[in-house]
């Protein structure tokens, strides 16, 4: 499964990249809102650190528009995907985009219909959100495990991207189940890390190795 950071933060970007863990970038509206400077800055050091997708949101909502920001923003840098929402102008643009080809993420998906018809129409990736199903007492899990089962029957392309993760649960159902790709906020990624035996256990294999070093000597 891949692994994706869902964030438009540099240093969080500079920080975990060096890890080789690192496949592709999501950003938002709201996560480039966040950065200070010009977002088109921001996405191309993003692109040139991560050399991998990195999703770039349309913020025009009209089918005209969404069309000339996506093109615009595909300008920035090869590994620019264009992320549209699930809309009828969303969809319309989606298939233009694709076929002047043109990556593009389907985002804001939550349900399996949605998804389909983002498959359909030839996206790259369709992003599912599960924790803000899990806000409404939905299984947000349960609808990947749904959308994957639609696209294995009609062998879609289409990546499904597992977006709006709140924590390692959802990395390890996502990958159980066979997802593409999760992104994670930085937080979340940093958490695959811990694990307090991990930590005793290498005090307690330094503090061995010493000991035995002290008596040697
Ligand atoms: C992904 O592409 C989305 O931008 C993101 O995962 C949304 O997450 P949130 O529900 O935590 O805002």
């Amino acid at each position: 499964m891949k692994l994706f950071i869902d964030s438009g933060n540099l240093k969080d970007i500079e920080s975990l990249v060096p890890l080789g863990i690192i496949d592709g970038i999501t950003t938002n509206p709201s996560l480039l809102a966040k950065e200070p400077g010009d977002y088109r800055e921001i996405l191309k050091r993003i692109c040139q650190t991560v050399k991998g997708p990195t999703s770039a949101e349309v913020v025009a909502t009209d089918f005209d528009g969404m069309l000339r920001e996506g093109r615009d923003l595909a300008t920035i840098d090869d590994h620019i995907v264009v992320k549209v929402p699930f809309t009828k102008d969303g969809v319309r643009a989606c298939k233009a985009l694709s076929s002047e080809g043109i990556r593009v993420n389907v985002t804001l998906v939550f349900s399996p219909t949605q998804a389909l018809i983002a498959a359909k129409v030839g996206a790259t990736f369709v992003s599912p959100f599960v924790g803000r199903l899990d806000d409404i007492a939905t299984s947000g899990m349960g609808l990947i495990g749904e959308i994957l089962e639609i696209f294995d029957n009609y062998e879609f392309t289409t990546e499904v991207l597992v977006a709006s993760v709140r924590h390692p649960l959802h990395i390890v159902e996502a990958a159980r189940m066979g997802a593409d790709i999760c992104t994670c906020p930085a937080p979340v990624i940093e958490s695959m890390f811990r694990h307090p035996l991990t930590d005793i256990g290498l005090e307690r294999f330094l503090k061995d190795w010493e000991k035995a070093q002290a008596v040697k000597a």
